[in-house]
């Protein structure tokens, strides 16, 4: 018995050295662009977005929470930064936060709260920029109802909230002061095959010429969501490679996207509002890391990685991305 667990035991090490061995040879490799590191208390980390007016990174709590990763000035590259916790919030424990949107017209984080394990929560939060006092916590969906899973979102010029259904691939309305509107359904969200639809509508935007921009993860589709016009799907045309695995989005210009996943990064572009749009350029990061969400900083792109690595101290990294063709 000794022996068998001592060969059993030897065999699970040698099959975990592996990725062991070949994650440090990442993790030692000097990076090729630009990184913010930052140690944490959690190892996983969905989103985060920069915080322009107070130089800082908002990040979310796969554990639940948000965190905020202030970069002072003249930081010095490669000096590692600290995490420090801005919410906890007892109303939702053991569920997952998840995308991130700066609402900095009205001074406020909106967050996607959800159980991620059981499906049976979701919720939309928003917090106050400055004193994260909660503004509001709205219940999207609960036991009784479909299996769901909150996990993106974006705010409209009016301040209109939109969060996507990673489960059910759906897209519910919150008005500017957190009251539950309505769902936005359509036959377009859910593939054919059962398999594409275990992940699916994921990254939202709000584009400022009045429409929503939302990926479905495991098909790679692009959808424009008109909101002028009763809010009608459609679906973009894009072509020079594909964009299943998209996480994340975040526009860099009103023709520019990024779609941060697997690949790390993707750069798409439309020359006709959207209607069509095309893969023009990649970037590969540290993919061990995997990531799962894009931000802009001073014109520059970053993308958020879900994994933090380290012990006692957990390190993650927010790393620009430099696309090329
Ligand atoms: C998520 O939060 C809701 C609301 O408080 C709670 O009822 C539910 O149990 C939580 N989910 C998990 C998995 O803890």
């Amino acid at each position: 018995m000794a022996i068998c667990s001592a060969r059993t035991l030897a065999v699970l090490l040698l099959l975990s050295a592996v990725p062991v061995a070949y994650i440090i040879s990442l993790e030692i490799a000097p990076p090729a662009t630009h990184v913010f590191h930052y140690h944490s208390s959690g190892f996983l980390r969905e989103c985060a977005k920069w915080d322009a007016p107070n130089r800082r990174f908002l990040v979310s709590f796969l554990e639940g929470g948000v965190g905020a990763v202030s970069v002072p000035e003249g930081h010095s590259p490669g000096a590692v930064l600290d995490e420090s916790v801005v919410v906890r919030d007892p109303d939702v424990a053991g569920n997952a936060s998840l995308g991130l949107t700066i609402d900095h017209p009205r001074n406020r984080l909106l967050v996607a709260v959800a159980d991620v394990i059981g499906n049976r929560y979701s919720a939309v939060a928003a917090y106050d920029l400055s004193t994260w006092q909660r503004l509001f916590l709205t219940k999207l969906s609960g036991p009784s109802d479909e299996k769901s899973f909150a996990d993106d979102v974006a705010v409209d010029a009016e301040g209109y909230i939109y969060v996507t259904d990673g489960k059910a691939s759906k897209i519910w309305k919150v008005s500017p002061e957190g009251e539950f509107l309505s769902i936005i359904r359509d036959p377009l969200f859910t593939p054919k095959e059962w398999y594409k639809a275990l992940v699916g509508l994921n990254g939202i935007v709000y584009h400022p010429d009045g429409y929503l921009i939302v990926i479905h993860t495991f098909t790679g589709n692009l959808f424009k969501i008109d909101l002028a016009n009763g809010n009608t799907v459609k679906l973009i045309d894009v072509t020079g490679g594909s964009l299943s695995f998209g996480d994340g989005l975040e526009l860099v210009s009103p023709t520019r996207l990024v779609v941060a996943g697997n690949p790390s990064g993707r750069l798409v572009e439309s020359s006709d509002g959207w209607k069509s749009a095309s893969v023009v350029a990649k970037f590969k990061g540290p993919a061990h890391r995997l990531a799962t969400a894009a931000t802009v900083k001073d014109g520059i792109v970053y993308l958020n990685h879900m994994f933090g690595i380290g012990y006692p101290k957990k390190k993650h990294a927010i790393v620009e991305a430099v696309f090329s063709s």
